[in-house]
């Protein structure tokens, strides 16, 4: 397995597998990877001849009063558990490598990036396009993988790619959850025993809705008072609990099944976890 810091290096790299007629699979994390990140890059490999993986912490997403300092690194395991999953290539860029000091170009999706997640976090989709448009330019994928945990993250994703025309098939990977339904997220590690348990609350409120469709409901209004409940009782303070289009992400008062998602994300303390289901 290759490791770059360089993007030059990585980019001659990934040129030279072209030029061998391999197909290439991207993996973006932020490392401090669980199974949820292993799943993306096995989902990678079935796409793919070669995967490469990267793994930085992009300091554009997050806003000053968020957790970019305390956000968990590991590095040594993460590469250790590329090299067991059969990745190819692990990029592992520091902030200078990959932003200049005086960096002044940013790509923004302004529609789908504006709600849910984008209202609570106005510049996080801002930092998420440019860091994802800048990974595609160095490695140029043919496929690149995200996990549908951030459901709203790959919908816009998909718009930059659609609407800036990158030749990359981008693959969304179903949710990996704890055998109790907790989704496998790196801010887990934040979560005190009492806490995780609370937060099983959110895959409850989740689960209720899947039953509730199909039982038959398909008021949205009556599912997000539902999850709500569930969540508040748990001590989780919603910022959000929506059902949405699954593809448009717009909000909707009627669920269609198959067609339709529930996005939730709630706060607890200085907590905040973020969950949803397709209905
Ligand atoms: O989902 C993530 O871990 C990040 O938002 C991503 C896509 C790697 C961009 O930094």
């Amino acid at each position: 397995m290759e490791t770059f810091a360089s993007p030059e290096e990585l980019h001659a790299w990934c040129a030279a597998q072209k030029r061998l007629g391999r197909a290439i699979g991207l993996v973006p994390t932020m490392g401090s990877l669980h199974e949820g990140h292993l799943s993306l890059i096995r989902a990678a490999k079935e796409k793919a001849d070669v995967v490469v993986v990267s793994v930085f912490v992009n300091p554009t997403q997050f806003a000053p009063n968020e957790d970019y300092e305390a956000y968990p690194r590991r590095e040594q395991a993460d590469l250790a558990l590329c090299q067991g999953q059969g990745a190819d290539a692990v990029y592992l860029p520091r902030p200078a490598d990959m932003y200049a000091d005086d960096a002044s170009t940013w790509v923004t999706e302004t529609q789908l990036a504006k709600t849910l997640e984008g209202a609570e976090r106005p510049t996080h989709f801002r930092g998420v396009c440019t860091v994802v448009a800048k990974l595609f330019n160095i490695v140029q994928p043919d496929v690149a993988v995200f996990g549908q945990k951030d459901f709203q993250q790959v919908a816009v994703i998909r718009r930059m790619v659609r609407d800036l025309n990158y030749p990359i098939q981008i693959i969304r990977a179903p949710i990996v959850r704890d055998p109790d339904g907790l989704a496998k997220s790196s801010r887990n590690a934040y979560l005190t025993p009492d806490a995780r348990t609370a937060a099983l609350s959110l895959s409850k409120a989740l689960r209720g809705a899947q039953a509730a469709v199909a039982a038959g409901e398909r008021d949205a209004a009556r599912l997000e008072a539902d999850a709500r409940a569930v969540t508040t009782a748990a001590g989780w303070l919603p910022d959000y609990v929506q059902v949405v289009d699954a593809e448009t992400l717009i909000p909707i008062q009627t669920v269609l099944p198959g067609a339709s998602a529930m996005l939730l994300a709630c706060r607890r303390g200085n907590l905040r976890l973020i969950d949803n289901t397709l209905l």
